[in-house]
């Protein structure tokens, strides 16, 4: 892979100790983990490391611990959801650094897997300091960095480790990387993005990148209430973010200036509560009533965004067109990501997805393994949707 240094780089690991970053930041419920997709998607490098004859050692965070150690954040648990998928093995140190760390490294033999605890139990690991990346450095003589979804964090063990260590991507962060060139870095033309959501105030930056970008930028779910506000039609009881009314307007003149068509909704799925089942109508969206809530965009609005899909080469997808989380309120989502699918299937689009609710929702509509590619990354994916570099890409160039 250009740019980047990957495992095909690394030469011998044979016996080597390999530091491997992972983002093992999974949905757990009663101690179990209840989506494994992170961990599947780190399997391949782990694999590859331990066939090689690595000492692999896995070093990830889990939630956001305030106070040190604690046992709500202890990765203990965690360990066993790798260890399924692995089919391997994986050993736990009650430690990422100090003795602890130590005994489990020492008693690895070559191809075992090991996994440390928490990194953020350690105040210093979201500083990136300096002393801390030394004692983490004192158990690896390589780094692979495996977690794209946390790049966009500048800690000892997402960055600062590649200073200190000869570093690589891990197979995961390649294809990641692979994929978002595809899709925004050197895409083929057109290019369409679809951004869905409730709030334009958490997508501002990105929105404005993307106009730059594309050639065709959708806007759904909530977020179009704003946009549409904003040029005057009257969106009744939707959510919607008034004061950012002027931004709207902004990111439209920007668009237009770069050439980029903006499509808002033409019509909407109206209801008077949001709740499962509420009674719904499809309104033009010049005429949603008073006391209604758009909570879905309509059947035209699905025709506009199919044949746009249907123009497009590339499709850059993050956030959903609607409430798809309640019935019927899914149906619009639902209906573009199985059109993108398709399309993808028959050869004609690159697909990208990422961020936040993104992959429930295609996973809802059943086709998140018929899209190119599909991240798992919330923070990180729209970060690199805003144009940012992310530190623990950045560091990882040749
Ligand atoms: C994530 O879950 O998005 C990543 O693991 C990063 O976690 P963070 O937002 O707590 O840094
Ligand atoms: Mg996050």
């Amino acid at each position: 892979m250009a740019g980047f240094k990957t495992l095909d780089d690394i030469g011998a690991v044979s016996g080597k100790r390999v530091l491997v970053r992972v983002d093992l930041n999974v949905p757990v419920a009663d101690g179990k983990v209840t989506d494994a997709t992170r961990i599947e998607r780190i399997a391949p490098t782990i694999a590859e490391l331990s066939k090689k004859g690595a000492k692999v050692i896995l070093l990830a965070h889990f939630g956001r611990p305030k106070d040190g150690p604690s046992a709500e954040f202890s990765l203990e648990p965690i360990a066993r959801a790798p260890a399924e998928v692995l089919g391997l093995p994986v050993r736990f140190a009650a430690d990422c650094i100090g003795d602890k760390a130590a005994e489990g490294v020492a008693a690895m033999k070559d191809g075992d897997v090991l996994l440390f605890e928490n990194t953020r139990f350690y105040k210093a690991e979201e500083k990136n300091d300096p002393a801390f990346t030394e004692k983490l450095a004192a158990n690896g003589d390589i780094y692979v960095n495996d977690a794209f979804s946390a790049a966009h964090r500048a800690h000892a063990s997402t960055e600062g480790l590649a200073h200190r260590l000869p570093a690589y991507a891990g197979r995961t962060m390649q294809a990641e990387l692979d994929a978002l060139e595809k899709g925004l870095g050197n895409p083929v033309r057109p290019v369409v993005a679809i951004v869905g959501g409730a709030k334009v105030s958490t997508k501002i930056d990105l929105l404005m990148n993307l106009v730059k970008k594309v050639d065709a930028l959708v806007i759904g779910g909530g977020m179009a209430n704003t946009f549409l506000a904003a040029r005057g039609t009257d969106v009744g009881k939707s959510l919607c973010e008034h004061d950012l009314a002027g931004t709207a307007k902004q990111i439209m003149i920007e668009a237009a200036e770069a050439g980029c068509a903006i499509i808002l909704p033409a019509d909407g799925v109206v209801a008077k509560e949001f709740k499962a089942g509420a009674a719904s109508e499809t309104v033009a969206i010049d005429a949603v009533p008073a006391d209604g809530m758009i909570l879905d965009v309509g059947a035209k609005t699905v025709q506009s965004v199919t044949d746009w899909i249907d123009r497009a080469a590339t499709l850059v997808w993050n956030g959903p067109l609607g409430a798809f989380e309640i019935e019927p309120f899914d149906r619009a989502t639902v209906a573009a990501a199985k059109h993108a699918a398709a399309r993808t299937k028959a050869g004609k689009l690159v697909s990208v997805a990422g961020g936040g609710d993104t992959v429930a929702a295609l996973n809802h509509a059943g086709v998140a393994d018929d899209f190119t590619y599909v991240s798992t990354a919330g923070g990180a994916f729209l970060e690199w949707m805003e144009g940012k570099p992310l530190p623990g890409v950045e560091v990882l160039k040749r």
